[in-house]
């Protein structure tokens, strides 16, 4: 589950605007009763949170007391890089990052301001006995929330900030989203129907990072992160055909700049358990402000009943019933993906037939358009 559920959004808030003179601010934080506000620039971008102790300070100083009719909201909030979430930061990172502030102003990807969440809203959730998206469970055991903590300043001092170490990889995602609705575009032209039916995606949370690599007994570092951990990018992509899966891929790797760390094929070797997919790491260059570097992304293509699979699959790991009314439910499974391969096979082959994958674009314009 993502954090979008639990925010309160904008126009329900109280937020002030950073060219907003202190003493009128001070007016309206007062009335408020607020112990801090987010604060905005005129074109809705995040610009920090002013609390009461930022007021205090105007008084404290000489400088800024002497000035204090002159001086806007934004010369005197030092809480600039206070932990903005967007929608893709996960539940538990909420939680973690809740510990420090109020509330978590909530930013979309230009970094406009869309609302907060706060700390009654996290707990409604704790205390919300709703199973269809997460339960307490799902939350981090305290042993490993001390090495999430720590991971989470490890970043936060080591990189270029915590908000920023995500960004990039947020930032790849939407570089391999917008490749693969690009060819999406292209292939739909070229066979009149479309190929590729959603795209779903997710960035790990600090959970699942610090988790898997206490699983896999490996250092909590930046430098092993960077080292062992391909999949904090996820985009996956439900294809209507089999032969669409390898269209997809094929066209990823033509790509230039990307490069295929590694693939694993579990459509031509499924899993024990009947999981099929084709799974690609790869490496795509991102263009920051100044610089660019590749970021690793874990790309799963599947067609719709794989997907289907593999949430029913997903679904009932965290269930404790292996065995229902003396049906060996894992073996269904098996049997499920098997018989859903040979049905998907069937259905490629009547595509075929009747020129699904034929192409059909009528290219006159391209041609006389030299
Ligand atoms: P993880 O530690 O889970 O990331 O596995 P891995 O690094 O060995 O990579 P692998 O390519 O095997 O799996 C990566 C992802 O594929 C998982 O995180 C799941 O999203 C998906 N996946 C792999 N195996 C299964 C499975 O048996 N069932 C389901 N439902 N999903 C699976
Ligand atoms: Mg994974």
């Amino acid at each position: 589950m993502n954090s979008l559920r639990l925010m309160l959004s904008k126009d329900k808030v109280a937020y002030l605007y950073s060219d907003c003179p202190v003493e009128e601010a001070m007016k309206l934080f007062t009335e408020s009763g607020y112990g801090s506000v987010p604060v905005i620039e005129d074109n809705g971008i995040y610009a920090g949170i002013v609390c009461d102790k930022d007021f205090l300070k105007c008084y404290t100083s000489d400088d800024l007391r002497k000035n204090i009719s002159t001086l806007k909201l934004k010369d005197i909030i030092t809480n600039k890089r206070s932990y903005a979430i967007n929608v893709y930061t996960k539940i538990d990172d909420v939680l973690l990052l809740s510990m420090h502030q109020n509330f978590l102003p909530v930013i979309d990807d230009e970094g406009i301001f869309i609302g907060i969440i706060t700390r009654k809203a996290i707990i409604e959730f704790l205390t919300e006995k709703n199973d269809s998206f997460g339960s307490v469970e799902q939350l981090p055991a305290l042993s490993n929330q001390h090495n999430i903590e720590k991971m989470m300043i490890a970043i936060e001092n080591e990189t270029t900030g915590y908000k920023m170490f995500f960004k990039m990889y947020e930032t790849a995602m939407r570089e391999v989203r917008t490749r693969l609705e690009t060819i999406n575009e292209f292939l739909t032209y070229k066979y009149n129907r479309r190929p590729l039916h959603h795209i779903e995606y997710r960035i790990k949370s600090m959970k699942s990072i610090v988790g898997k690599l206490e699983k896999k007994n490996l250092p909590l570092s930046i430098k092993s992160i960077r080292e062992n951990l391909f999949d904090i990018a996820g985009v996956r992509a439900i294809c209507a055909y089999l032969n669409d899966v390898y269209e997809f891929a094929g066209y990823l790797e033509m790509q230039q700049d990307i490069r295929l760390i590694k693939s694993k094929d579990y459509i031509k070797h499924p899993k024990e358990n009947g999981y099929r997919s084709l799974h690609l790491i790869v490496e795509i260059p991102v263009n920051f402000l100044e610089a660019r570097q590749g970021l690793p992304v874990e790309i799963q293509l599947r067609t719709d009943p794989m997907d289907y699979w593999a949430s029913l699959e997903h679904d009932l790991k965290y269930k404790p019933i292996r065995n229902f009314n003396g049906t060996d439910i894992s073996s269904q499974l098996v049997e499920c993906s098997c018989e859903l391969a040979e049905t998907e096979k069937k259905m490629q082959n009547l595509a075929r037939l009747i020129g699904c994958n034929e192409d059909v674009a009528d290219d006159s314009w391209q041609k006389s358009w030299v």
